[in-house]
């Protein structure tokens, strides 16, 4: 389906004229300015010098995408060619670089989550920044905060961290300064809402045959916002980050990359953001709207991807000359865009785009989709380093022992080891043999869609484990995989002479575009796949020393099988990346003591997780409307408030030792007290004038590619320009109050420069514990601190700090961290605030959401 801008914008108003009784989203205007305060400062000051150097085109060059398959990335801004700089390479993903080769293919968020160990988070975010580096990339599509978790079967949870807003905002922050570290401006996406995949887009969804003409809605409460899906975002912003990207749902019946209240108030009003909002694929919805409701970059430029149109290049052009859009809102998207560029120190490391994400030929057309110019597209420049260390050690540091009755670890004296299941072994079509691993062949290592890597090898467990066998097992151990989830007679025969039988099992999930066995991206149950219940049932029935191992994006449904006597030992190695073999061996034998704690909540039945994902059309052909009326309540915070019991608790995790805690300590600290930020900004900074039409008309001399989205004016007659058969609509018609207005904005309570008012991040009080291991090995816990808030809505916890800390066998440490005034907050919609409820307030301290040995009374604080 192709559609022109214009009647994109039209479906668009149809959906507000029926908008009575749904969900609503407040306007909110104008679009706040960067300010250059903070870590910003010099960036800022930077990226003002350069933009009051542009002509109008040249900004908005900065601001739109040349459009789909018309450059090298994902994704790719015009260039300034006056003054020698290219246009500006957006690629995924969030697990490296995808569509590209000679990368690595590293593990994905949820397994970062998993090891709750925020160096490694770090160390991921340098590793993958280094690679997007020298491919030539500046910006990675990456991390991920949104889905957050409001589903255990949303297609696209492991992409990024967990369901439990604290862990997924510390793995954030912590990748996102890696990644900029390494000199390339990370983007956290999506914002905001993004729970789910069906109906995320129209189109798509029309694709599967629904008939609806607008994207789902998650309607979400100001205080659920603010608690739980904004969260995470605060800590990205406080880590610098450059971009966010605006999602393709709707807030409250207003688009992600529309949504004033989102954009305007939350991201830039009160977290203060100081870089650019770009748009999610396709999810530009108007011209003038998303400038003034706070959208800075258009990608991939056209209005659908592959089709010739642009709600921005020529029309933003035109809108800035005739004044439906003030200079000072483009002057602030240029500013955002440059200043990311310059913190990053982009224009220190930058090198032009050395692969294309559309052919691995050596040679083809730079303008894929429309066959032009025809040069080496491919430069094959390996950039992998040496992070397969990095790689490997997630790998192991994220593998969650689930159970463990004397399975583990394995002892190279085995005398047969069967190692069983499809998900063992290789795909038959290589590794990346389906395109954007678009199908569950052979073992999982990562989920599917723009979320990927192509791998540059994969090891299997079948492989690792063989190598094992035969390196460690003084040719005294035998070795035999079955490997075909139809051979479940070959299975049993092998299981029953085997001393151990390792049985591998999957399921699978990732983006809404492409749909593998009847799953459009969310998984449609919660069962293993490719018969895995089958294969556990054969190795049960011949062996009596089963391991079961996972590879899953998040949890199945273990409860038919996980108390069989005969299985001793589970593990879940979520999506482990290239080396994905290698790092379960070295904990199945030992080498590395497992201390990964799972990152959600395992429950009985999928019903305990609370609302199903919406998959039917609730509200005619309208926008589906996905209320989220269990507002925090997700994961373990919904099993804790309705006392179901799950399987396997949110942070639960075993090691081959024994920890113990003891000695909690509570001691208040000295702060200032909590003020409301008010005052007024500064006026808006006009950078530059537009000039005239005819300052902006096509260059002569250029060669105009074919569907090229460009800045410049055909005609000094701006409704030639703009083929808009509505040009010179009455501005009123459209324009929201107060959107264009460049004069001094109050500024929100809560709000601050840098993810918010200071005073939110005030440590307020110190918790202390003692550790020890007790076992006789050395070991890696993970302490886990969560706060009761005391009020009758809230969780009954919530956690609010951790750490992954290596103990020595007999030895013990003090564990020390503290609690910020936000951490003990609440959000309180009538004031627009932060604040300290008068609930009595408790402090617990253990090693899973429900192992809490340790706890005590807060001092009342402010
Ligand atoms: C996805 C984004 C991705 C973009 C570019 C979209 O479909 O939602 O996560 O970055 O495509 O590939
Ligand atoms: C592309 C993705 C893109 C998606 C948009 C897919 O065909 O490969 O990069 O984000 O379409 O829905």
């Amino acid at each position: 389906m192709k559609l022109g801008w214009l009647e994109a914008t039209v479906l668009t108003a149809a959906t507000v004229a029926n908008a009575k009784d749904l969900a609503y989203s407040p306007p909110y205007y104008p679009s706040p300015w960067a300010t250059g305060e903070g870590e910003w400062a010099e960036a800022y000051r930077r990226a003002v010098d350069f933009v009051s150097n542009l002509t109008l085109a040249e900004k908005v060059n900065l601001t739109t995408g040349a459009g789909w398959e018309q450059e090298h990335c994902v994704g790719e801004t015009g260039g300034i060619p006056r003054l020698g700089m290219w246009g500006m390479c957006m690629q995924d993903s969030p697990l490296g670089i995808r569509d590209s080769d000679y990368n690595s293919g590293f593990p994905a968020g949820v397994n970062v989550a998993a090891t709750w160990d925020k160096r490694l988070a770090y160390q991921r975010g340098v590793a993958m920044g280094e690679e997007h580096r020298d491919k030539g990339v500046d910006v990675q599509l990456g991390p991920v905060a949104g889905p957050l978790g409001k589903y255990p079967d949303s297609g696209r949870v492991w992409e990024g961290f967990s369901p439990d807003p604290v862990l997924t905002g510390v793995m954030m922050a912590e990748t996102i300064k890696g990644i900029q570290d390494a000199g390339v401006i990370a983007c956290a996406k999506h914002f905001i809402g993004n729970e789910q995949e069906h109906f995320r887009q129209a189109g798509e969804a029309q694709g599967y045959g629904y008939n609806i003409t607008e994207s789902v809605s998650s309607n979400i409460d100001d205080k659920t916002m603010h608690e739980l899906y904004l969260w995470p975002f605060v800590d990205s912003v406080r880590a610098g980050v450059g971009s966010v990207m605006c999602s393709y749902n709707q807030i409250n019946n207003s688009y992600g990359c529309s949504n004033s209240y989102t954009l305007n108030k939350l991201l830039k009003g009160e977290l203060g953001f100081q870089g650019f909002v770009m748009s999610d694929w396709g999810a530009h919805h108007s011209g003038v709207g998303d400038a003034l409701a706070g959208m800075d970059m258009s990608m991939p430029g056209d209005v659908v991807l592959g089709s010739p149109y642009s709600f921005w290049g020529t029309n933003l052009t035109v809108s800035v000359l005739n004044s439906t859009i003030p200079e000072w809102r483009l002057d602030d998207m240029a500013v955002r865009i440059m200043a990311a560029y310059y913190k990053v120190g982009r224009d220190r490391v930058r090198t032009p785009p050395n692969f294309s994400s559309w052919t691995r030929d050596e040679y083809g057309f730079e303008h894929y989709i429309v066959s032009e110019n025809y040069v080496k597209l491919n430069q094959r420049v390996n950039v992998q380093r040496d992070h397969a260390n990095v790689i490997r050690k997630i790998g192991s540091d994220s593998t969650v022992l689930l159970k463990n009755n004397g399975g583990l670890p394995l002892t190279h004296q085995e005398r047969l080891v069967a190692v069983l299941g499809e998900d063992a072994g290789s795909n038959a079509y290589g590794a990346n043999g389906c395109s954007d691993r678009g199908c569950d062949n052979g073992t999982l290592a990562m989920g599917w869609g723009s979320g990927t890597a192509n791998f540059p090898y994969l090891i299997t467990p079948e492989q690792a484990i063989q190598n094992e066998v035969l390196n460690y097992g003084n040719g005294q151990t035998n070795v035999f995989a079955v490997t075909d989830n139809g051979a479940l007679d070959q299975m049993a025969s092998v299981a029953s002479t085997a001393s151990v039988a390792l049985v591998f099992v999957n399921a699978d999930s990732g983006e809404g575009y492409i749909n593998v066995d009847g799953n459009m991206g969310d998984r449609k149950n919660m069962t293993l796949w490719k018969n895995g219940e089958e294969v556990i049932k054969t190795a049960t029935a011949n062996c009596n020393n089963t391991i079961v191992i996972m590879h899953t994006p998040g949890s199945v449904l273990v409860g038919d099988w996980y108390d069989n006597e005969n299985i001793t030992a589970i593990v879940w190695a979520g999506l482990p990346g290239q080396e994905s073999g290698r790092s379960l061996v070295d904990v199945l034998y030992g080498r590395i003591n497992p201390g990964g704690k799972t990152p959600f909540t395992w429950g009985k039945e999928r019903k305990d997780y609370g609302a199903a994902i919406l998959t039917v059309a609730n509200n005619g052909n309208g926008a589906p409307q996905d209320d989220f009326t269990e507002g925090n309540l997700i994961d373990y915070r919904r099993f804790d408030k309705d006392d179901v019991e799950p399987i396997f608790e949110f942070g639960f995790g075993l090691s081959y030792t024994k920890f113990e805690f003891s000695d909690l300590k509570v001691k208040e600290l000295s702060a200032d007290k909590y003020s409301a930020t008010t005052g007024k900004t500064k006026h808006a900074p006009v950078l530059g004038k537009a000039g005239k039409a005819s300052d902006n008309l096509f260059p002569s001399g250029i060669n105009r590619v074919r569907q090229y989205l460009y800045p410049w004016l055909n005609s000094t007659n701006l409704k030639d320009s703009a083929a808009d058969p509505h040009y010179g609509m009455d501005a009123k018609d459209y324009i929201p109050d107060g959107a264009t207005d460049g004069t001094p904005q109050e500024l929100l309570p809560a709000s601050g420069p840098s993810g918010g008012n200071a005073g939110l991040f005030e440590d307020l009080i110190q918790v202390t514990a003692t550790i020890t291991n007790t076992g006789s090995v050395a070991g890696d816990e993970v302490p886990q601190l969560y706060v009761s808030l005391g009020g009758e809505d809230d969780p009954v916890r919530v956690l609010r700090a951790f750490d992954r800390v290596t103990i020595g066998a007999g030895q013990e440490i003090q564990w020390t961290t503290t609690l910020t005034r936000r951490d003990l907050s609440n959000w309180d919609v009538a004031s627009q605030n932060w604040v300290i409820s008068s609930a009595q307030k408790k402090v617990y301290v253990g090693n899973s959401s429900r192992k809490l040995p340790l706890s005590a009374d807060l001092p009342s604080v402010q």
